[in-house]
């Protein structure tokens, strides 16, 4: 199997023309999480977007989802308090962590910030334990740059 940045390398590639013109946010959602979710195979990837004092579930693939997240709440509520990137290796040892499937072993969620404020995140599950590290950070940041310019 090929590497990992050569996956991320042709994985911005693809993004960059599936974005590239279209300004429509959900539809550019929808297409980056499926194009994420091909490639990879990861449990889950999809978008939640800050709505009020809420995240509310936006574009995915994979398993039914929780609908809503509190601010500060599980790993999502609390990278958007946060405002940063979290990579949790085990759910499991993460307090509180919000179990929306239980096959969910590992976690990375990335918030995408607009004007200082965060507007959404990108949360990717795996089914395995210790999945994501600063390869994924810097490839998936990047491929979200690139869609939110
Ligand atoms: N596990 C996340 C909830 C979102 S789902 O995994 C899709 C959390 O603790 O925030």
């Amino acid at each position: 199997m090929k590497n990992k940045e050569t996956r991320y390398q042709e994985l911005l590639t693809e993004v960059e023309g599936l974005v590239t013109g279209e300004n429509d946010e959900i539809a550019n959602m929808a297409n980056i999480a499926a194009a994420i979710y091909a490639k990879f195979g990861f449990h889950w990837v999809g978008f939640y977007r800050v709505v009020g004092e809420e995240l509310v579930l936006g574009p995915f693939q994979g398993p039914v989802a929780c609908t809503r997240i509190a601010f500060g709440r599980g790993v999502c509520g609390t990278a958007w308090k946060e405002a940063r990137t979290l990579i949790v290796p085990d759910v499991d040892q993460f307090p509180g962590h919000i179990a929306c499937s239980a096959l969910s072993r590992s976690e990375i969620v990335i918030p995408i910030a607009r004007a200082g404020a965060v507007v959404a995140e990108l949360d990717i599950d795996s089914a395995e334990r210790d999945t994501f590290d600063a390869v994924d950070e810097v490839w998936l940041t990047r491929i979200l740059a690139a869609a939110y310019k």
